[in-house]
């Protein structure tokens, strides 16, 4: 095999990997998967805890999947859904999502290709919607600290990540942050859950009115908080927020 190098004084890439799992100078080449578990180029095998990005709960070879995805693919491999233009897997799957939504009467599927997107678009959303009710100044996204939201500009930009900032010129303006819900690592000596939930909320509140309620446009969290920690929120989070 050709070897690879990175053009910084001839290093070889590969060697760690085809030299065993014994340093940490390159990726864990991850090869196949059967059910919850994951197996290197080596053949060690993993317990995939995180479900591939949290997305992948059926696992790996799972028949049903393979059967639906090689029967589409015979099909109908790919096609847009722009200039009014859709596919029956599409309507099909916008149904049951707008059938499991609460609010369902307002509801409206649109796809995009990942959760970085989808951030995008909601934050688009949002300006558009205020832009048509004549308020073009709520226009800010207050998030959490250690939220994450996805990698693209805006969504790097409502994550609550230094890393995701750091020398990329974010977050972006419009983005505020304020406390991670994180009761265990955060709270006061003596503070119960709930208290913990009441000062934040009045935390954001205050950053709200410190701000302008009417640039605020909207508070961007996730229901359990993913890649700061898996971490639930406190009693009462979300409903003091
Ligand atoms: C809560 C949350 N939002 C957004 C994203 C970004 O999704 P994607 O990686 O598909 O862009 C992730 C990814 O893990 C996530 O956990």
């Amino acid at each position: 095999m050709a070897k690879i190098t990175n053009g910084f004084g001839g290093h070889d890439m590969l060697a760690p990997f085809t030299a065993g799992w014994q340093s940490d100078m390159g990726p864990l080449i991850i090869e196949k998967s059967e059910g919850s578990y994951v197996y290197d180029i080596h053949g060690k095998k993993y317990l995939d805890t995180l479900s591939g990005l949290w997305c992948n709960p059926l696992g790996g070879n799972e028949p049903r999947l393979v059967e639906a995805a090689n029967k589409q693919l015979n099909t109908l491999p790919f096609y847009h859904s722009f200039w009014n233009r859709t596919t029956k897997p599409s309507l099909n799957l916008a149904k049951e999502l707008i059938d499991l939504f609460t609010a369902n009467k307002m509801a409206k599927a649109f796809f995009t290709n990942s959760g970085s997107e989808a951030n995008d678009t909601q934050v688009k959303l949002v300006w558009y919607y205020n832009n048509a009710l004549g308020r073009p100044k709520k226009k800010k996204f207050i998030a959490q600290a250690k939220a994450y939201h996805g990698a693209t500009f805006i969504s790097a930009s409502l994550s609550g990540i230094p890393a995701l900032h750091h020398k990329f010129d974010l977050p972006a303006s419009f983005v505020l942050h304020t406390d991670c819900p994180h009761y265990w690592r955060y709270h006061l000596l003596g503070e119960t859950e709930e208290e913990f939930s009441t000062r934040l909320a009045n935390n954001l509140e205050n950053l709200i009115l410190k701000e302008g309620p009417e640039t605020v446009a909207a508070f961007i969290a996730e229901p359990v908080m993913g890649g700061g920690g898996v971490i639930p929120p406190p009693a009462s989070y979300f409903d003091k927020i």
